[in-house]
């Protein structure tokens, strides 16, 4: 039986490039977890899409002198393509500003209001005197009420993760004039009041589904929940760019970001139901109890809005209008740590690092997907070096897999007439090569349904290096010279055994997976097709990147390889790196 695979990837603000340590961290992780199930013969559904609202827009817009709105359009527009070049397979990739996004925050805003568990207040704000305007979120700065950190936003800690409130920081300033001329002024919003989830969240942190999470976000989650320090969270905004509220009398506020941006995983499936022309299949992929798990693929400082305000939000929905089923949990929250770059954290806020759209133009996308997996933060912070990037991609991609592909490809295609030759009865060495290899369908394939990606590339490459032996010792370009049947079988054997493996590194190398199966022989496309469309609705059009995967179902099988069929000729699948290319890279960042 097939299981769904819901892949929930966090929404980027489209407020500035995304980079490299993004990609390592946020969104390289549930590609290649969607494309693994979609090849072990699972549905998959892969949704995002650009994060349009709250500060880190408006501010960029300000300094800028330029409306939000066009922020928006010039970022989701960079992104699409960024994705699309990094081949990033979502199934829909929307954003946050479609009618049928502030259409599902509404219906959710209503009912969480319905069911109390939104309320209204008036409480102290910060307003700044001098900018005469107020000042929430990213437009304050001050020291963290919990760590101590000095450049502590006005709702989360850069440093320690927390969320507060904006009142709560030490020494505010304004970040648009760096005024401390600040104000507590009374102004109404309404709360999301979490203290009601509180109990329903220890119960949900604690069930035995969340032995396979990984510690870094249980412990944080449960650490919040246990100490039941949860209450209402003010879920507006004095600002004018943002989703309304659908109460009437409050047309001067918005909708916090971080309200609307967690209901995208939910209106993008909608959305997604809706292009299909199925408006009602989004309710296969949220029915908890029925067949799809939900894995949310994000960086840490994302941790306590999945782990803990999300399910929340979802709890706090209750039973779906019309039917007896509730919204589906998060099955996962997969948060990585950070990729960083010397003592930078991967910021945007450091300009002088690569983005995604130029690294996918200077050097090959599966040597970038290949090293950026290799050395993701899957558990702890990890440092990105030039040197580093070089080193994995030469004597780790090249040197073992490429090389592999290359000569044996390339000897095949010469020494046997362009075809898969016809081996003859196997050895002992031939039959234990091919049944290493072959177990590789389970624990590759284990290792990445368990999001241990760096693990899983790992093990490909193990056995990628066992075939390499197994050539060494075999070295068909002797035997030919006095048995060519002998080579035949030989090179039969490692030419089965690279379609093997071609399919173990699919996930993470799309891109020459593919060619290592074109020079097979093969006409199909290992995983589908990925296009861009441009999508309307009542709030106006949007440019959106698809997905449509079907060719890829099912493929995770030991297949045999057919003796005879006609191969391609083979080129060099990687481009072996130069050593200058660190300190050109050290020089364009501006480091000496
Ligand atoms: N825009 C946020 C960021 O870039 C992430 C939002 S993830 C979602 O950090 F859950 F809100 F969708
Ligand atoms: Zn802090």
């Amino acid at each position: 039986m097939t299981t769904k695979i819901h892949v929930c990837v966090a929404w980027p603000y489209a407020a500035g490039d995304r980079h490299i340590g993004h990609l390592a961290g946020a969104y390289l992780p549930p590609d290649i977890f969607a494309r693994y199930h979609r090849l072990a013969g699972n549905q998959v559904l892969m949704v995002s899409g650009s994060d349009t609202h709250g500060t880190p827009i408006t501010l960029r817009a300000d300094q800028e002198g330029v409306s939000p709105a066009q922020v928006v359009e010039r970022y989701h527009t960079r992104f699409v393509e960024g994705f699309l070049r990094f081949g990033l397979t979502f199934d829909l990739y929307t954003h946050t500003d479609t009618q049928n996004h502030w259409d599902v925050t509404h219906d959710l805003f209503l009912r969480h209001r319905e069911r109390g568990y939104i309320y209204s207040a008036v409480q102290q704000q910060l307003y700044s005197v001098d900018d005469q305007r107020w000042l929430p979120d990213r437009y304050v700065e001050g020291t963290c009420p919990f760590c101590g950190f000095d450049r502590a936003r006005g709702d989360q800690c850069d440093n320690c993760g927390r969320t507060y409130d904006a009142v709560e920081l030490k020494n505010p300033r304004s970040k648009i004039s760096g005024s401390a001329n600040i104000e507590k002024r009374p102004t109404e919003h309404f709360f999301l009041d979490l203290s009601k989830a509180n109990d329903f969240l220890i119960d949900w942190l604690n069930r035995p589904d969340k032995a396979d999470w990984r510690p870094n976000v249980l412990n944080f989650a449960r650490a919040q929940v246990e100490s039941r320090e949860l209450r209402g969270r003010p879920i507006t905004r004095d600002l004018d760019w943002g989703i309304t509220i659908p109460v009437p009398g409050y047309d001067d506020k918005r909708i916090y970001v971080w309200y609307d941006a967690v209901i995208g995983y939910l209106s993008a499936t909608k959305e997604w139901a809706l292009i299909s022309g199925q408006p009602d299949a989004w309710q296969e992929w949220w029915q908890e109890g029925g067949a799809v798990e939900s894995f949310y693929f994000i960086g840490k400082d994302n941790i306590p809005f999945h782990a803990i305000i999300w399910p929340a939000m979802l709890h706090a929905y209750g039973p779906v209008p019309g039917h007896d089923w509730r919204l589906k949990l998060p099955s996962d929250v997969p948060a990585n740590e950070y990729l960083t770059l010397g003592d930078f954290k991967f910021s945007s806020s450091y300009g002088n690092v690569i983005s995604i759209n130029e690294a996918a133009e200077r050097y090959q996308v599966d040597a970038w997907r290949y090293a950026l997996t290799a050395m993701a933060p899957e558990s702890q912070d990890s440092e990105f070096t030039w040197q580093e990037f070089v080193r994995r991609v030469n004597t780790e991609l090249v040197a073992n897999w490429g090389n592999l592909v290359n000569r044996v490809l390339g000897f095949a295609y010469k020494q046997f007439e362009g075809r898969v030759p016809q081996p003859g009865p196997l050895d002992a060495a031939d039959q234990a090569l091919l049944a290493a290899v072959q177990a590789g369908f389970d624990s590759v394939g284990a290792l990445y349904a368990a999001r241990k990606f760096k693990a899983a590339l790992d093990a490909a490459l193990r056995l990628s290096q066992e075939v390499n032996r197994y050539i060494n010792d075999k070295a068909p370009w002797q035997q030919i010279k006095s048995d060519r049947a002998a080579a035949a079988t030989s090179v039969y054997v490692v030419l089965q055994a690279i379609d093997w493996l071609k399919l173990f590194f699919a996930p993470v190398l799309p891109f020459s997976s593919q060619l290592v199966h074109d020079y097979l022989g093969y006409d199909s496309r290992l995983f589908g097709r990925q296009y861009t469309e441009v999508v309307a609705d009542a709030r106006g059009q949007h440019l959106a990147l698809r997905y449509d995967g079907r060719e890829a179902a099912g493929r995770w099988q030991a297949e045999t390889l057919p003796p005879g069929q006609a191969l391609r000729k083979p080129e060099a699948l990687f481009i072996k790196l130069d050593d200058s290319v660190v300190e050109q890279e050290l020089a364009r960042m501006g480091v000496k």
